[in-house]
């Protein structure tokens, strides 16, 4: 039995009062644009914005070398990352030659942790690599990001565009539906914005925890009532690689703060 409860409803209305012909959205904007201003002065502020909790505490496991672990990160890194280069880290997620896949920062800094440092290796989405993530992430707020979009990198942002447009779940719509066309209009309290990937690992006021790219792009699945792409699949990789070459030309703003 298909069970239509009150978010269905909304979403299916808010599909009926959309003009079908609408302009695409042509200059990559950043979400915060698109949230209230006391939201933007919560993210802008390092006391208020809870988001830095999770910086805080990547700082910690990576300063500091963790039970299992032959080695901290800061032993190869540096005392609070100072020697990583934040040019590169805007350049995620990377494209392996050797292994011939998506490198996501996160997954970077897994294998980091599991090769380099011997730690334990912990499952992708692991609240400890989003608090790395973040941090990492965090050393590089301000750069712009630089994902390649050319070699062999071309093919797999078309393959995830491809699943941008692809409709999906009971309200049968893509992401694109909202992301590309609808931009701009308000869904349940919401202005929906480009759904750009610069302000992640991002901190969630509404479930209140810190959320990486991949979860947020499950969460987006589940509100349309769609089985989300599993963690870690190579959907969500392609998904999130998309994501992040709209965001090409952006200010890296992790940890952003977002309903
Ligand atoms: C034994 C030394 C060592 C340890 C310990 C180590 N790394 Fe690394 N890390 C490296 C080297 C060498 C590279 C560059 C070569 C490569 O890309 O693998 C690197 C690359 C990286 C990069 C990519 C930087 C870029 O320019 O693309 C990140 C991010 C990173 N490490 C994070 C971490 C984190 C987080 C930890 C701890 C969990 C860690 N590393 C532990 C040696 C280390
Ligand atoms: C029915 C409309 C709708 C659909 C369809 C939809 N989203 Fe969203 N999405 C939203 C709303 C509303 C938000 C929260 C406001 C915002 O940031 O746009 C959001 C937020 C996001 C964000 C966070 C943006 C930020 O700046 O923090 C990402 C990323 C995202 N969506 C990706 C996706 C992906 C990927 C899909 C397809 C699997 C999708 N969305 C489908 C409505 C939608």
């Amino acid at each position: 039995m298909i069970r239509v409860n009150k978010t269905m409803l909304l979403f299916c209305s808010f599909i009926l009062t959309i003009p079908a012909t609408m302009a695409l959205a042509i200059e990559a904007k950043s979400g915060y644009e698109y949230i209230e201003p006391e939201t933007r002065a919560t993210q802008d502020d390092d006391f208020t914005n809870p988001g830095l909790f999770a910086v805080d505490r990547g700082q910690r496991l990576f300063n500091n070398k963790q039970n299992s672990a032959n080695k901290a990160c800061a032993d190869c890194h540096s005392e609070d990352g100072t020697k990583l280069d934040t040019k590169n880290i805007a350049r995620y997620p990377v494209y392996s030659e050797d292994s011939a896949e998506i490198i996501t920062l996160q997954k970077k800094i897994s294998r980091c942790r599991n090769n380099n440092a011997g730690d334990k290796a912990l499952p992708a989405d692991h609240p400890d690599l989003i608090d790395l993530e973040t941090f990492v992430r965090n050393l590089a707020i301000g750069e712009v990001v630089n994902v390649q979009t050319d070699g062999a990198m071309t093919k797999l942002i078309k393959q995830g565009k491809a699943l941008y447009n692809t409709r999906y779940g009971l309200i049968d719509m893509s992401c694109s539906h909202c992301h590309d066309m609808y931009v701009g209009r308000m869904i349940r309290g919401q202005k929906i914005s480009q759904g750009q990937g610069n302000g992640f690992p991002t901190y969630r006021l509404e479930p209140e925890e810190i959320t990486s790219l991949h979860q947020r792009i499950q969460q987006c699945m589940t509100s349309m009532r769609a089985e989300p792409f599993e963690t870690d699949s190579n959907e969500i990789k392609l998904m999130g690689l998309y994501i992040m070459s709209r965001s090409n030309g952006l200010k890296i703003e992790a940890p952003a703060v977002r309903y």
